[in-house]
């Protein structure tokens, strides 16, 4: 099991926490890179970055963004970032570059409607490495232990590259992002760009946040069991000495009891 679990009392303090460790690693190192994931679990971090941004002065103009992973299909330029879509740029748009003084051309996220994709996932990879690596990455865990979009049976190995979505992910994804928005169960992507595991495990520092009860099996499960290809998550048990998992009371209900 990873000693290093930070378990909150819950959802907001969680957040605020996890805000508190990206804001440390910026005063630190202005010009550092971080590695950044989207869905539901990041956007508490997200407002309480924007928060010391705006009151705290909280600067990102130093600061390069890679994110985690993209729609196949989807993509937003950020200089004109007026069509609506489900793509995680415009996530991100929406929930946090647009509010803080992140550079654009520093927010790099992988662009899904690449005519070649794999020339696409060179190009990302690349870029990560022309940036110096990623100081922190920051990490959500999907129901089925995928991390990113590495489902399960992703190779440890593997780099930035498509991959298809489980049944599974396509269902949560559908619940928490399109089924709100009007979209129709066939209108979510099947396909996805994705850092590879290898890929994400270069980062100096990695964060994985989890949240509700939702989350407390595949906790449990990836933290406590069995490393495996099966389950992408356990990866990180390899790595003790540079991981961080934050979670609330509920998501780390089946690991450890709470006593804060
Ligand atoms: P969620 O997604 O934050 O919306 O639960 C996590 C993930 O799929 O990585």
């Amino acid at each position: 099991m990873i000693g290093n679990i930070i378990v909150k009392s819950n959802y907001e303090e969680m957040s605020h926490y996890a805000a508190s460790v990206v804001a440390g690693i910026i005063r630190l190192k202005p010009d550092c890179v971080l590695g950044l994931p989207t869905g539901s679990t990041p956007i508490g971090m997200y407002k309480e970055l924007i928060r010391m941004h705006q009151t705290e002065g909280l600067d990102f103009s130093g600061v390069t963004t890679f994110n985690l992973d993209e729609y196949v299909g989807l993509g937003l330029d950020l200089n004109k970032p007026y069509t609506k879509d489900q793509s995680y740029a415009r996530f991100m748009w929406e929930e946090f570059f647009r509010h803080v003084s992140l550079r654009k051309e520093n927010a790099l996220i992988p662009d899904g409607r690449a005519k070649d994709l794999v020339k696409e996932c060179h190009y990302y990879e690349s870029r990560i490495k022309q940036a110096g690596g990623i100081d922190l990455q920051i990490l959500g865990i999907g129901t089925d232990g995928h991390i990113g979009f590495n489902e399960p049976s992703s190779p440890f190995s593997s780099r930035t590259r498509v991959e298809d979505l489980h049944a599974q992910t396509i269902a949560d994804n559908y619940e928490k992002f399109f089924k709100p928005a009007g979209f129709a169960k066939g209108q979510v992507p099947k396909r996805a760009v994705s850092m590879g595991i290898a890929t994400v495990l270069e980062a100096k520092q990695i964060m994985l946040l989890a949240s509700g009860q939702e989350k407390s099996d595949v906790v449990f499960k990836a933290l406590s069991g069995p490393i495996m290809e099966e389950m992408p998550a356990s990866v990180l048990q390899l790595f003790p000495e540079k991981i961080r998992i934050v979670t609330d009371q509920t998501a780390a209900s089946r690991m450890v009891k709470y006593t804060e």
